[in-house]
């Protein structure tokens, strides 16, 4: 079948017609037709070589790409009783390790001997292809007002995920304001892509002032955004004086350089939360720091990946934000492009 590959030591990706060996369906098994697939960072890492922890299946010399997937039903094994022909579905990126209790249970998110396979991304096939085969536990069911824009739920899912760990660790002293909402808690986020778009809209719909800070003015799409959903765009390249003081500090940007001048703004019992992945840069921490980190009672927390709950969080955001501010999901998916235009559409934002 006709797939987007990749192959490992080798830059690019190629729109190719590749062997995928794929039995009869059985009886928790799903077969999709793809519809659409997003492309993130990640993917960009991929097609630069630069994910060193990238691989293909055991027993291929490619990977198929793609991990933000959105299909449809085409046949169901009999076992299969959530899911029927004609349904939309999102499939989970990270299957378990089926060793740890965390995979056991179906967080895999979590697991503990990182000994998973990720479906575009490290030891499993993506879902840059025409069909493909499925276990019905690793499906979404999408709802049906929400049609190709729940190709927005995997990276939403991963949101979801870092704001309900928020929550989580912050339930460890009164953190919620005088009338038991969180209307009185500040938010800033580093970084303007859709990531950051989708923290300041969660944030926002939890009732948080929601702060977005760039090094730049805002482009059309996010100064829209901003307006629609209604908070604040900082340009900070001339300075921190318009940031809030923060109870929460969210990077998306994965720039040392860009947080760390930030962590002067955090309120006591505040949280830093670490969401983007860079290679490279190199940064100072200082006693100092640390200093306040310990005497503020500031909780880091990194946050990778998803599990199928943070998923249908995530199509219930969607449906929301979809009532509440007509086109502007629709806006965040910026292009496009035919699955032989993928190699130049990740190269291009590349450059961006
Ligand atoms: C995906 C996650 C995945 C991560 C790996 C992200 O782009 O959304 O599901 O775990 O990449 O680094
Ligand atoms: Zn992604």
């Amino acid at each position: 079948m006709k797939a987007v590959i990749v192959k490992p030591g080798e830059k690019g990706a190629t729109f190719s017609n590749v062997e995928i060996k794929e039995d009869q369906i059985k009886g928790e098994e799903v077969k999709i037709k793809t519809l659409r697939v997003g492309i993130c960072g990640t993917d960009r890492g991929i097609v630069n070589g630069k994910l060193d922890f990238a691989r293909p299946p055991p027993g291929y010399n490619f990977l198929v790409l793609g991990h933000e997937g959105l299909g449809r039903v085409e046949e169901v094994g009999d076992k299969v009783t959530s899911l029927k022909e004609g349904d939309l579905v999102v499939p989970v990126v990270r299957r378990g390790c089926g060793k740890c209790l965390n995979c056991k249970i179906g967080r895999q998110d979590f697991c503990e001997t990182g000994e998973f396979v990720e479906a575009g991304i490290r030891g499993m096939h993506g879902f840059m292809r025409e069909e493909f085969v499925d276990d019905a536990k690793y499906l979404v069911k999408v709802p049906r007002d929400l049609g190709e824009l729940a190709v927005l739920a995997e990276p939403l899912s991963n949101v979801m995920k870092a704001f309900d760990e928020l929550i989580f660790v912050q339930k460890r002293s009164v953190w919620h304001c005088e009338d038991s909402s969180y209307g009185c808690r500040n938010v800033t986020i580093i970084g303007s892509g859709p990531i950051a778009q989708f923290f300041a809209m969660t944030f926002e719909a939890n009732r948080f002032n929601v702060t977005m800070l760039n090094r730049r003015d805002p482009n059309e799409i996010e100064e829209k955004i901003s307006r629609t959903v209604g908070f604040k765009f900082v340009n900070i390249s001339n300075g921190l004086d318009e940031v809030p003081e923060s109870d929460v500090i969210v990077d998306t940007s994965g720039y040392p350089s860009a947080f760390i001048p930030l962590i002067k703004k955090l309120k006591r019992n505040g949280a830093l939360i670490l969401f983007g992945t860079v290679g490279g840069e190199k940064s100072e921490i200082t006693s100092d720091m640390i200093t306040k980190f310990v005497e503020y009672n500031i909780a880091v927390i990194g946050s990778v990946n998803a599990s199928k709950l943070n998923f249908e969080e995530g199509l219930s955001y969607l449906s929301l934000w979809k009532a509440r501010y007509g086109d502007v999901l629709k806006s965040m998916i910026t292009k496009v492009v035919k699955p032989e235009e993928t190699h130049s559409a990740v190269l291009e934002k590349a450059k961006g």
